[in-house]
């Protein structure tokens, strides 16, 4: 039956969506299937449709809607279960539909540990078509669970209850429950909002803030057992990098993770600061909320533009998965006067408006520098129009987006994941 659902998204039997949706339900009640249960069954295979997104195999797994939205993406899951290498007996806590576990799950034994009955079992299941070895399930609070002879914790504490989103910043268990559990076992790790405030985290422990693609996901934490550096910031990148970057290549979803490490800025940005060159960048969500900027800096060869903005430039273009390369080709005051006739003068394509340190509504300045749609050019240039500050004054940048994949100051710990198992 759920093969016959699924067909419904493969468009095996032609027709839309709707059109297959209705044929094949009317196949399945004819020969006895309840109504309730096909409308699971299309459930499943909406879900599973959606879930390619994040997980290589989500054809064969099962999820549930809100299980679905709050799990780690495959991609995501794989770079931190690197961590726990050489670690055999693993604790999966708040596991979910178990978007972690199936990577922290194969060749070791691991506890799944929730109290939501439905999200355990789907984990249990959706771990074995990842190659689980021995996989023992909880169904508790995670405050009940014995951690005695595990080796190493990770924690994906919910962040609604429902369909109640929690206060921001607030998770159950609270942050400070999952940091204690270093005190029991000491390789922990655990999975934040990416808002987190960075001063609640304990000493010595160590925090990723990964994005994907230009969206900041998520943050991790990693106990002083598991830390590699203070920050980290890593982003999946969707892009094939390089052939000449030492990476293993991946069929995941979402892309594979680069990292970039280092001590936080001692300020949001830090670095050396000069008058625009050619090429600006703007930095990755991660890079920025990791305090990395300067480090970036470094590696890009670049420098700030202000010391109070996360912009950075150079007059040697150097691609990079930690931000987005654009180059210059107009310098001005921001007047909204100048930047109509400039635009207009460009015949352009398209315009992205990007800001950074200047207040103002995005949409009413689209509006009034581009009043008509028939003002953009088929065929014409795309450009980004940079709004921001410069010697604290605000500042316009007219922008075209460069593509190239030379990577610069790349670090990885991507590992492939593949499809062990197909169950139909
Ligand atoms: C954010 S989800 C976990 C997502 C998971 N890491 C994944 O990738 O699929 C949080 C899960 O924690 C469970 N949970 C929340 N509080 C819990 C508690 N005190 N004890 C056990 N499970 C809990 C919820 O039932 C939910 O399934």
């Amino acid at each position: 039956m759920l093969a016959a659902a699924a067909a419904v998204y493969t468009g095996g039997a032609g027709g839309g969506i709707a059109a297959r949706e209705l044929a094949v339900g009317t196949r399945l009640r004819a020969v006895g299937v309840p109504v309730g249960l096909v409308a699971a069954a299309f459930t499943q295979a909406e879900l599973r449709h959606r879930a390619a997104a994040k997980f290589a195999c989500a054809e064969e797994m099962f999820f549930t809607r809100a299980g679905l939205e709050q799990a780690s993406s495959q991609a995501a899951a794989e770079h931190r279960a690197a961590r726990f290498a050489g670690r055999h007996r693993l604790a999966d806590l708040c596991t979910g539909i178990g978007g972690d576990a199936l990577a922290l799950a194969p060749g070791r034994e691991i506890l799944l540990v929730d109290r939501d009955p439905v999200h355990l079992r789907m984990a249990a299941l959706n771990v074995a078509v990842h190659g689980a070895h021995r996989v023992d399930t909880l169904l508790a609070d995670v405050r009940d669970a014995d951690l005695t002879d595990y080796d190493g914790v990770f924690v994906d504490p919910a962040r609604r209850t429902g369909d109640r989103r929690l206060a921001s910043r607030a998770s159950e268990p609270p942050l400070p429950w999952c940091f204690a559990l270093a005190d029991r076992v000491a390789a922990v790790a655990v999975k934040a909002a990416p808002g987190l405030a960075t001063d609640q985290v304990p000493p010595g422990w160590e925090i990723e803030f990964v994005a994907d693609g230009r969206d900041l996901k998520e943050a991790v934490l990693f106990s002083p057992a598991l830390a590699t550096t203070e920050r980290r910031a890593t982003v999946l990148h969707p892009a094939p990098l390089s052939s000449s970057v030492p990476l293993s290549s991946s069929a995941l979803p979402g892309g594979r993770p680069v990292s970039l490490v280092g001590i936080p800025d001692p300020a949001e940005c830090g670095g050396k600061v000069a008058a625009p060159g050619q090429f600006l960048y703007d930095p990755s969500p991660a890079v920025t909320r990791a305090g990395l900027v300067g480090e970036l800096a470094r590696r890009l060869g670049a420098w700030q533009i202000d010391p109070m903005i996360a912009f950075l430039s150079s007059d040697e273009p150097v691609a990079s998965p930690f931000a987005r390369l654009l180059r210059i080709s107009a310098s001005l005051p921001f007047d909204v006067r100048r930047l109509v006739g400039e635009l207009r003068g460009r015949r352009i394509g398209s315009l992205e408006i990007r800001r950074r340190g200047l207040a103002g509504d995005v949409e009413e300045l689209r509006r009034r520098l581009l009043p008509r749609r028939r003002d953009l050019v088929a065929g014409g240039p795309a450009i980004t129009l940079v709004m921001t500050r410069l010697r604290d004054e605000p500042w316009a940048f007219l922008c075209t987006p460069v593509a190239d994949n030379r990577v610069a100051g790349l670090v990885s710990d991507a590992r492939p994941l593949p499809c062990p198992s197909v169950n139909g």
